[in-house]
């Protein structure tokens, strides 16, 4: 290694599929894509994109996302089994960069309870499987699950094992996120010191947040020689989430002085990438989070503005220009044309929108700017999001009247366009988002609970545009909708529409025949 590569950092995304494990943020092949895509625009190193073998969705996923990648690695996921592993390579036909990335629990409390296997029944699966995995694909990770819970001989065995059957990285994973910074250190110190072949493999680290601990254990290891790290955009994931990608990056850029490492994440890309899987997965972040709150930029004591305005660094480590965030900027009126809006949204990374959409965006713009005095970035951004959202609707919104206030009942006259049938209704209910709610249920005939209720302002303002999320729970299947408009009872009644639209490709996936819209 040179003593640059020796510095650098991999950034292994697990977004879509650690991140995608996590109850609330399954998401759909659409959703994959965009995020897959924005991931690229990051300049993350590897994608890990699914977990083929779980479902055919997840495979659809991986080979979809393996068509479309092209720079990063495609990394699918499997078991220390062949059938998993068939069924990743397979997935990953379509990859440039593909990577096959098989584990097994180490720990003796995985093996004896989870596994019920004897320890040399694991090492032999992992040098069977590792080296079946090898003879299929030249890029093999393998990580000892519960890794920082695992025998350092038993691990120590097991690594020199998995690197001699042809694993080019070894990931070491804090599965249950009980490890500490200097005890998380001192293991990959161990592996360094003890396994006589480490020099084969790159050492990768992929920890749990919960103990509030995933980043700085990251760190920590990354010190130690570890040089892929495996996290996700706004730290989602399995209960307490997956280390936070934006922090991880942020930290060894801002602190070069103390941790002398690189990674090739183009940063000004993370503001976008943390909005945009906000906005699908319908969790919000916290306002104090790290990198990407909506306070994390925002100096509010008198003291603190004061020494901003004299010298920014009195108070700011780094840039917000450094993580993609702008002052709001005055994009267009209502006078712009086609070409101006076409040119503002490459700037802002939808190159890929098709005419179609790029037409029905355009006739929102201009809606949106008779409405609205100033249309800034951020408008263009929920208005395209939206519309993107809306390609093959089965369930499409004609009309919405309202009527509400201190004099109850509040109701609601709806009419939906469902599959080519004009169907109409007029329903009360226990406020004006409920009145619509209720009417939309009724007209689709759904018994879908709601199990999230969302409203965000798009900018700041009265006229700022409202963007909604709506979570919708239907026979253990969970999917979220989003909206966005000016009025707030209208992109309710979109995010609500949107959620049912994806319930029904769900159950369309499930059951062909059961669908009554
Ligand atoms: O947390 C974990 O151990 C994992 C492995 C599959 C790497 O997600
Ligand atoms: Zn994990």
């Amino acid at each position: 290694m040179t003593s640059s590569t020796a510095n650098r950092v991999w950034i292994f995304d697990t977004t879509l599929r650690d991140g995608e494990q996590s109850p609330g943020c399954s998401m759909n092949l659409e959703e994959k894509l965009r995020v897959a895509r924005m991931l690229e625009a990051l300049k993350v190193d590897i994608i890990e994109a699914g977990f083929p073998i779980a479902s055919n969705g997840d495979f659809e996923a991986v080979r979809e996302v393996a068509k479309v990648v092209k720079e990063a690695r495609v990394a699918g996921l499997a078991r220390c089994n062949k059938a998993d592993i068939d069924r990743a390579w397979e997935a990953l036909e379509p990859a440039a960069r593909p990577r096959i990335h098989t584990f097994i629990s180490t720990s003796p409390l995985h093996m004896k309870f989870k596994l019920q296997l004897e320890p040399e029944v694991v090492h032999q699966a992992i040098v069977d499987n590792v080296g079946y995995a090898r003879n299929l694909c030249d890029d093999v990770e393998f990580s000892p699950e519960d890794g920082s819970r695992t025998e350092h001989d038993f691990l120590c065995r097991v690594v020199e094992s998995a690197i001699k059957a042809g694993a080019t990285t070894i990931n070491i994973p804090d599965t249950v996120g009980y490890a500490v910074p200097d005890e998380f250190a001192a293991l990959i110190a161990m592996l360094f010191d003890r396994v006589p072949n480490i020099d084969k493999a790159v050492i990768s680290v992929h920890c749990h947040n919960d103990l509030g601990l995933a980043v700085a254990n990251s760190l920590a290891a990354i010190d130690a020689g570890a040089r892929q790290a495996e996290c996700t955009i706004n730290g989602i994931g399995e209960r307490a989430g997956n280390a936070a990608m934006e922090e991880i990056v942020m930290a060894l850029r801002t602190r070069r002085d103390a941790m002398p490492y690189e990674t090739g994440v183009d940063t000004t890309q993370i503001t976008r990438a943390s909005h945009l899987l906000s906005a699908i997965t319908g969790f919000s972040v916290q306002p104090n989070k790290a990198i990407v709150g909506a306070n994390a930029f925002a100096h509010e004591s008198g003291i603190h503005q004061d020494g901003v305005l004299k010298h920014a660094q009195t108070y700011e480590i780094m840039t917000p220009e450094s993580v993609g965030l702008h002052e709001s900027t005055l994009v267009m009126g209502k006078h712009s044309g086609r070409h101006a809006f076409r040119a503002k949204l490459k700037e802002l990374g939808y190159g890929e929108i098709g005419d179609n959409q790029m037409e029905d965006a355009f006739r929102r713009f201009k809606d949106l700017a008779d409405k609205k005095k100033d249309v800034y970035d951020e408008d263009i951004v929920a208005l395209v999001d939206d519309e993107m959202l809306r390609t093959k609707d089965h369930i499409k919104i004609v009309s919405i009247q309202v009527m509400c206030g201190t004099e109850g009942p509040q109701k609601a006259d709806v009419v939906l366009d469902v599959e080519g049938e004009i169907r109409k209704t007029s329903k009360t209910g226990d406020g004006p988002v409920d009145a619509i709610f209720q009417a939309i249920k009724s007209l689709c005939g759904t018994q879908a609970h709601l199990r999230l209720f969302r409203i965000d302002a798009v900018t700041e303002g009265t006229d700022a545009q409202a963007e909604v999320t709506v979570r919708l729970e239907e026979d253990g299947k969970t999917v979220n909708g989003q909206g966005a408009d000016t009025d707030t009872l209208v992109a309710a009644a979109r995010a609500y529409v949107h959620a049912l639209n994806k319930l029904l490709v769900k159950r369309e996936k499930t059951a062909p025949a059961a669908i009554t819209v």
